[in-house]
């Protein structure tokens, strides 16, 4: 099973992700996850995206399909994956699109997490983010047990550089812009499934399983 994530920033993709790469056993693939495990690491593709990032901007396309190209062409996603994060582009979908193709495979499902920019920022700047294993919670709606600590490894609990309100804004003009008319590109390919953001998580789980089967 091959997924797309899409959503605003802050509307849960990684959230759900994370639930239905365990549940269907396949693999998380979050492009924001790897640019900030290669900051942490100060490589140099670290180094480049950041400085988009910091800004709210969307790294180019040409330093991220390679890396996503490549990553979907490993053995543990021969039974599919969950994208996070990518797509992010018309160009970057039709890139995706493309390497598929020449694999004879295809998407299955383009899951739209809808959330209104309104609830957005309040979101944001609730969220924690671990710096060993970039699990991540809310202040209120997905506490860790013990307050800044991560409840799966111990590690110290973070604000994103990038959760500040005003990057958030910057970050929610970039998604309508850019990301948004993904919906239609993926409406038209007959794949696309909205499912309500706003309500709670687990809730908002339900509906996704109740797209994908059990
Ligand atoms: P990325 O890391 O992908 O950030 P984003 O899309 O802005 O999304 P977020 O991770 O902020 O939000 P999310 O939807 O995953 O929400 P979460 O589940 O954490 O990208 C960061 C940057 O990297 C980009 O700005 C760009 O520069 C670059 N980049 C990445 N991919 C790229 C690409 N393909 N092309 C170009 N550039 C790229 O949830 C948010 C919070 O809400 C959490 O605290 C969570 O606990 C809470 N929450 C979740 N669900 C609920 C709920 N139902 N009710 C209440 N609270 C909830
Ligand atoms: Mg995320």
């Amino acid at each position: 099973m091959k997924i797309i994530m899409l959503g605003a920033p802050g509307a849960g993709k990684g959230t759900q992700a994370k639930k239905i790469a365990a549940k269907y056993e396949i693999p998380h693939i979050s492009t924001g996850d790897i640019f900030r495990a290669n900051i942490k690491n100060g490589t140099e593709l670290g180094k480049k995206a950041k400085t988009y990032m910091d800004q709210g901007l969307l790294v180019p396309d040409e330093l991220v399909v390679d890396l996503v190209v490549d990553r979907v062409n490993q053995d543990d996603c021969t039974k599919g994956y969950v994208l996070d994060g990518f797509p992010r582009t018309i160009p970057q979908a039709e890139a995706l699109d493309k390497a598929l193709e020449s694999m004879d495979q295809k998407m299955d499902y383009a899951i739209d997490i809808n959330v209104p920019d309104e609830n957005i920022v309040n979101r944001m700047s609730g969220r924690r983010a671990c710096v060993d294993c970039g699990a991540t919670y809310h202040i209120v709606h997905a506490p860790t047990k013990e307050e800044g600590i991560c409840d799966n490894c111990g590690g110290e609990l973070i604000l994103r550089d990038d959760d500040k309100p005003e990057t958030v804004q910057k970050r929610l003009a970039v998604y309508h812009e850019q990301t948004q008319p993904l919906i239609d590109y993926y409406t038209e390919k007959g794949i696309l499934k909205t499912v309500d953001g706003t309500v709670d998580l687990e809730d908002v789980f339900k509906a996704i399983t109740g797209i994908l089967g059990e």
